[in-house]
Parts: structure tokens; C-alpha cells; sequence
């Protein structure tokens, strides 16, 4: 069977991973070919500040999952996070253009692009528009317009936003690292992509996505997407609260977290030492294993109030049946599942990539879910491809389009034989 090499990046505020993967036809099987992970600089709160570092950091990724793979790089799908991401929802109407009054494929385009047709900050770029529902005159709450008869048909979509200075560094980092980007999605929909079921979506689900200094959500309900958002705060501030708190080195309080850390107080004895000079020698004087997890605790309250409150200002707190699911790197800390339970008062679990030949033993975890995300995301829309031909009017950056594709797509086929 015929395959195809898909590459994807994702640029995080701790780590740059690059995976290559091979896609059979259907889209239905994905094998991972190589993957390629380096220290990420040049990056503060999920934004590349410093498009030199990012791009040498791109670089090293890349030619490791170059190496493994044996394939060379030329583009890649890529992530993009950072706070400043914004969403807005949006209408848009217009009149279908058959004389029947049947809705086709082109209805659609028009439509959503209608929606897209609002004033947007000269300072933001649209990433993605994501149709939510239709309206065909007054029948609401349509999924599938395409086949219906009516005059006037009507979108509600959500609009995402990221600031033109963060797409514009990244481009930048990209060129330098000499890959072009076939397409930008935002960090949490990716991470979404790989982890959430179509179940999940459809009984409303928040994915939590703990990375290094952000943390971002997408709120699904009904299938799609309702709410997405950067919080400013991520899992690095665990390790410098550590450093302050002990005062200790960045690289050593990154050591304690990792072999001591956990979100569940209990766990330990209050009177509990621990000595940490195997990890340095300079640290000789023996600390409370609890007044390690007092620090950890603060910051994650933190962390989950912010979760917490986003919900709220969206009316979801406490309201999504299918509850929330933790990916990135934070994840990994013992015992945050229960923690997370407690705060947000949902069900929770953790998201892992799954399904995947190849080498998954790199991949299978909460860590890669962005990266392998991508990957999906671009199966999805290689098959849109001929539905949105080049001469589509809709000129927003990539991604925007693809998502257009991939609804059109998925209600065309509903109307196929
Ligand atoms: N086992 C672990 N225990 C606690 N924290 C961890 C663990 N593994 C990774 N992390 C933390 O996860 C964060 C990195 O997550 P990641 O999703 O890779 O970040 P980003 O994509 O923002 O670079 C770091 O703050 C790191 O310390
Ligand atoms: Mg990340």
C-alpha cells in the first residue's frame, strides 16, 4: 500500500520534539519512523522570543529524528502555544446560491468565511475557524447543511486567535532551521487530537495540557470544540519554587521534583527527611520530604484554581460529564490525577497517544501528545485536499482552511454512496 511521510513539530517552552511518521493511505495506520527531542531555547511562556536559539533547537530535533527515521526533513505541521491565544465566536450568514435552494459544499465555504469576515485585532492572526452549528432559515442546531433545501443559511463558529508577533517569530524560527510549515495548529488542539475520543468530545470534556511555563485547555462539547485557552503558568514554576524554597540550583530542584515529587501531601510522614547528596554533593543538610510537597501543592492549587476559573468564565464548572484529561510533562507528577479530581470535580485521567506502530515506546506518553497530535491532524486534512482547491477564496493561514476542509469533508462524505 501506498504511504506518505508526515513530519511534525512541536516547539514547547522546555522541549522541541519532531516526529516522523508514515501514513498508509487510508489514513487509518500511522508508524512512527523516527522521533527527535532537544532542549528547547530561545522560548519564554510557549512564545520563541529569541528566533536564533529557537531555530538551532528546531535544528537538533530535527536531524535526531532524521537520523532515526532516514528520512530528510524539508516541512513539518507545527504546533503553536503561548499565552495571548484568544477565542471569539462568531456568525456568519448568507444566501444559498442554488435556485432550488439546496445547500452545497461552496454554501458552506461561503458561509464560514462570512464568519471569518470579522474585525480582528491588527495584532492577531486567525489560526482556526471551527464551525460549531448551522442554521438553515429557522431550522437551528444543524450538523450537516449540505442537502438541505432552504434560503438563507447561517454559521456559528469559534474563531482562535494567536498574536502575529508569536506566528511571526515562529515562521522566522523555522525558515532558519530550513523547514517550512505546512500548517499551524494551537498546542491544546493537537494534544486534543491524539488524546480525546470522539465520545469524550460529544459528552463534553476539558483537555489540561501541563506544560513547562503554560498550561492550556480546549473545552469540547457536542463534538466540537468550545473554548480554548493559554494560562501563563506551568510546571517549571514547581521546579523554581523548589529551587527558591530549598535554595538550590534550577537543575537540582528539577532532581528533587522528579525523584521526590507528588501531589498528594498525605503520602509522606511529616517527619520524613530526606537527604539529598546523592543528587549533589554540595546538598548536605537533610530536608522534609513534606515541606517539598507543601511547595508543590501551592503551586498546583495555582495552577488547577486557574483551570477552575477558566471553566467558570465559560459556564462549564463542574459541567462536563466526561470530565478532564491531563497531558505535557506535568502530568507525570504522582498522584495528580486524584489532586486534579479533588480541584476540578470531574473525573479525571490521563492522556496518552495511542494506536501507533512503529517505535511507540518513544511516544506512548502524556508528553507526546501534541507532537503526535500534529501528525493526526494532518492525516485529516490531506484527505480535504480536493474538496478546498487553491482557488478558494479563504486566504487565513493554513490551518483555518484545513479545518473548513475537514468539515466540508466530513459532511460531504456523510452524503456520498
Ligand atoms: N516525572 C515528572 N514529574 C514531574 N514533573 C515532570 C515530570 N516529567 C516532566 N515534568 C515536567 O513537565 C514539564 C515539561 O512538560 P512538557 O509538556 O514537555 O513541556 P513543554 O511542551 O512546555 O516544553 C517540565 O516542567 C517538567 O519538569
Ligand atoms: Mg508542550
Amino acid at each position: 500500500m501506498k504511504t506518505n511521510i508526515i513530519t511534525s513539530i512541536d516547539l514547547g517552552s522546555s522541549v522541541v520534539r519532531c516526529v516522523v511518521a508514515d501514513v498508509f493511505e487510508d489514513g487509518e495506520q500511522i508508524r512512527i519512523l523516527g522521533v527527535g527531542v532537544a532542549q528547547s531555547r530561545g522560548m519564554r511562556r510557549g512564545a520563541v522570543v529569541d528566533v536564533n536559539d529557537a531555530a538551532d533547537s528546531i535544528a537538533e530535533a530535527v536531524e535526531k529524528a532524521e537520523q532515526m527515521s532516514g528520512e530528510s526533513v524539508k516541512g513539518a505541521i507545527v504546533s503553536i502555544g503561548g499565552a495571548g491565544i484568544s477565542v471569539t465566536e462568531s456568525q456568519g450568514v448568507i444566501a444559498i446560491s442554488r435556485a432550488d435552494g439546496e445547500v452545497n459544499e461552496d454554501d458552506v465555504v461561503r458561509v464560514i468565511e462570512a464568519a471569518q469576515a470579522v474585525s480582528i485585532p491588527t495584532n492577531n492572526e486567525i489560526i482556526h475557524v471551527i464551525p460549531r452549528s448551522f442554521r438553515l432559515d429557522d431550522q437551528k442546531d444543524i450538523k450537516e447543511p449540505i442537502g438541505l433545501r432552504g434560503v438563507r443559511l447561517e454559521v456559528n463558529a469559534v474563531i482562535v486567535e494567536a498574536p502575529s508577533a508569536h506566528v511571526k517569530n515562529l515562521t522566522n524560527a523555522m525558515e532558519r532551521a530550513d523547514v517550512s510549515i505546512t500548517d499551524f495548529i494551537i498546542e491544546p488542539l493537537a494534544a486534543a487530537e491524539s488524546t480525546l475520543t470522539k465520545k469524550q468530545k460529544e459528552l463534553g470534556v476539558v483537555l489540561v495540557n501541563l506544560g513547562a511555563s503554560t498550561t492550556s485547555i480546549a473545552v469540547y462539547e457536542e463534538g466540537e470544540l468550545f473554548h480554548t485557552a493559554v494560562l501563563p503558568v506551568g510546571s517549571d514554576f514547581i521546579t523554581h519554587d523548589i529551587a527558591i524554597g530549598l535554595r538550590t540550583e534550577i537543575d537540582i530542584a528539577e532532581k528533587i521534583k522528579f525523584e521526590y515529587g507528588s501531589a498528594d501531601m498525605e503520602s509522606v510522614n511529616k517527619k520524613d527527611l530526606i537527604d539529598l547528596s546523592h543528587i549533589d554533593e554540595s546538598e548536605t543538610e537533610p530536608v522534609y520530604h513534606y515541606h517539598v510537597l507543601e511547595i508543590i501543592q501551592a503551586r498546583l492549587d495555582e495552577i488547577f484554581d486557574l483551570v477552575v476559573k477558566e471553566l467558570e468564565s465559560i459556564g462549564k464548572d463542574q459541567l462536563l460529564p466526561a470530565g478532564a484529561v491531563l497531558t505535557g510533562g506535568g502530568a507525570h507528577m504522582p498522584h495528580i490525577v486524584e489532586f486534579a479530581k479533588d480541584k476540578l470535580r470531574l473525573p479525571v485521567t490521563i492522556g496518552q497517544p495511542a494506536n501507533l506502530l512503529g517505535v511507540v515506546d518513544h511516544v506512548d506518553d502524556s508528553s507526546y501528545a501534541t507532537v503526535i497530535g500534529l501528525i493526526l491532524w494532518a492525516v485529516e486534512n490531506d484527505n480535504t485536499q480536493s474538496f478546498i482547491g487553491s482557488g478558494s477564496a479563504i486566504t487565513t493561514i493554513g490551518s483555518g482552511v484545513k479545518e473548513i476542509g475537514t468539515k466540508v469533508r466530513d459532511i460531504f462524505n456523510k452524503f456520498l454512496p
